[in-house]
């Protein structure tokens, strides 16, 4: 600034200089630290942003504002940058996601973040569902920590949540698989050890019985043993123990022969329809297990049927590949191989099922009928699972369902069509196979032979009279090889039956079961036409050693 003279000269010049080195150093440790801000807000986005959990900020005390990370947004479904918080202000929540606990909704103040801004302690693994309004569900578990101030008072919230639908459901399902596997265990045990109690039972009820015709309420007795040995052998079969002996047959064959014993099990009202697959469908297995399976499923189909409409069951047979990823996709619970598959399918149009019931239904006793016993799809369960197969299941209520057992194909016959044992049918048994024909005019006495003949791992054939074992005969593919033929029958007895069987059936062999001394009996046929004789009532005993006896299939 120029001070002057009178005359307005500039005599001299007065100024101040300011040292702004300090400022200058101010300002730019100011531009670095909000540079070093912006870089450092940046890469807490970017650590956010790549944390693959959800990770949720409240900055005060209350949470009514929350923003989070991407996936956070992701997860709840919202916009990025939108408010998360469910104590935003009345109409600002987000409505797309429920918090819920124990089936019911979680209020907001007791949501991790909000508790832990509001007690200033954290929340550690803290479990809930979240629920979508389109009723999608996700297991979660979420932790918070209090964000403090500077005198170390809680001013917020930080919160990490992360998706554990997968694990939970894994961890079901080993659980569950556990389960049944114990389950399998223990049912398998006591089933074996009840089958053995039930044989005797039943020899001794029917030995007595034949002696004292006039005891019929031991008739009661022996259905009621028949029925537990019914369970017994849905038991094993879940158990994967039962007494099998594999065959290699087409299932197109056994489907149709099986059918009227299948018609018997649904009402008449019910339309049956049968689609089989015109080529050969050669499966390895125990055909009496695939009746198994056949008739657990019908039967199902028929109790699932509403009176008051049309209802339809189809049986379809067909034949289709399995590709390896269809093979993993089911391996979950099945041990499958990829290859050519034939399927055995059994549709109704009955009530159908939701998810949460398709999700239970293979578990033994597990049932939504007032007697079901729950062991039906248990007992397919197991069969298919045995034969390296799998099971698929479409249904929805009100659409009735289909239920489609995939067994692996067959590559031919099985050695000039004789059937294989398995293992565990020839340690547990004598080893006999091959289908046996049981004629007897007495039903009681029929049955039981079937039961004991089947137990032992036979097909049984069975016929009133000589004139239906002939008709039976004639039908049966592959024919047996042996027949247990009654001597006094109606309409042809077993004197008139054995000489035509030995012209017809040179390969058949036979025995001669009767009340009459064994001398007696023999004396009305030549010694070779019979391969023995039985002398009833039999017992359980007399008529397993009579069988290996001529069949030549006892093991020592
Ligand atoms: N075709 C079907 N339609 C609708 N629901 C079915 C069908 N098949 C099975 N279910 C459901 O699966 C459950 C289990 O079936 P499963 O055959 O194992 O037992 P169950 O039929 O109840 O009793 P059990 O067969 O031992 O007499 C049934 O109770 C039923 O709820
Ligand atoms: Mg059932």
């Amino acid at each position: 600034m120029p001070v002057r003279d009178r005359d307005g000269r500039v005599v001299r010049w007065f100024g101040t200089a300011t040292d702004i080195t300090e400022q200058r150093n101010t300002e730019e440790a100011l531009r670095h630290s909000r540079d070093h801000e912006a870089e450092r807000a940046a890469e807490l986005q970017a650590i956010m942003d790549a944390i693959p959990v959800a990770v949720l900020i409240a900055r005060d005390l209350e949470c009514r504002h929350t923003i989070g990370n991407r996936k956070a947004y992701d997860l709840f479904r919202l916009p990025p940058g939108s408010n998360l918080s469910k104590s935003a202000p009345e109409g600002e929540a987000p409505s797309t996601y429920r918090v819920m606990r124990f089936r019911k909704e979680v209020p907001p103040h007791e949501l991790p973040v909000q508790k832990a801004a509001a007690t200033g302690q954290p929340v550690r693994e803290y479990e809930f569902e979240l629920g979508f309004e389109d009723g999608t569900r996700r297991d979660m578990i979420g932790f918070a920590v209090p964000l403090l101030d500077a005198q170390g008072y809680p001013r917020g919230a930080v919160g990490v949540f992360a998706d554990i639908t997968d694990r939970k459901r894994s961890e079901e399902r080993l659980r569950q698989m556990q389960k049944l596997e114990s389950i399998g265990i223990l049912a398998g045990g006591v089933a074996h050890d009840f089958n053995n109690l039930l044989t005797v039972i039943m020899g001794g009820v029917s030995s007595v019985l034949a002696e004292h015709p006039e005891c019929g309420q031991l008739n009661d007795v022996l259905a009621a043993s028949e029925r537990a040995a019914y369970l017994t052998r849905q038991l094993l079969a879940y158990a994967g123990k039962g007494q099998f002996v594999l065959s290699t047959f087409d299932l197109n064959d056994l489907v149709p022969r099986y059918a009227q014993l299948v018609s018997a099990s649904i009402p008449k009202r019910v339309k049956l329809v049968f689609n089989l697959a015109p080529e050969e469908l050669l499966i390895q297995a125990d055909p009496s297990q695939v009746e198994q399976i056949l008739m657990n499923l019908v039967t199902n189909a028929g109790e699932a049927l509403r009176p008051q409409t049309n209802g339809r069951i189809e049986i379809n047979t067909s034949a289709c590949d399995v590709t390896p990823a269809a093979a993993r996709r089911h391996s979950q619970t099945f041990d499958i191989q990829p290859g050519r598959f034939v399927c055995l399918e059994v549709t109704d149009n009955g009530v159908g099922m939701d998810e949460a019931t398709i999700s239970q239904i293979f578990d033994p006793f597990f049932s939504t009928k007032f007697t079901g016993l729950g062991l039906g799809l248990a007992a397919v369960h197991g069969i298919v699972h045995s034969a390296k197969g799998f099971i698929e299941v479409l249904s929805s209520p009100g659409e009735g369902s289909a239920f489609r057992v995939h067994m692996p194909a067959a590559a031919e016959h099985g050695r000039a069509g004789r059937p294989a044992r398995t293992a565990a049918g020839a340690a547990r048994q004598g080893g006999a196979y091959g289908a046996i024909l049981v004629v007897d005019d007495e039903e009681r006495v029929r049955k039981l032979a079937s039961l004991i003949l089947r137990r032992r791992g036979f097909e049984v054939l069975e016929a009133r009279n000589g004139q239906e074992a002939l008709e039976v005969l004639a039908a049966a593919v592959p024919p047996p090889s042996l027949a247990l033929v009654d001597l006094a029958m109606p309409v042809m007895g077993g004197d008139e039956l054995v000489p035509i069987l030995n012209q017809g059936y040179p390969d058949l062999k036979i025995i001669v079961t009767s009340g009459y001394p064994e001398e007696d009996a023999r004396r009305g046929f030549p010694a070779e036409s019979v391969a023995g004789f039985l002398q009833k009532p039999y017992t359980v005993m007399s008529l397993s050693d009579k069988v290996d006896e001529i069949l030549g299939t006892r093991v020592a």
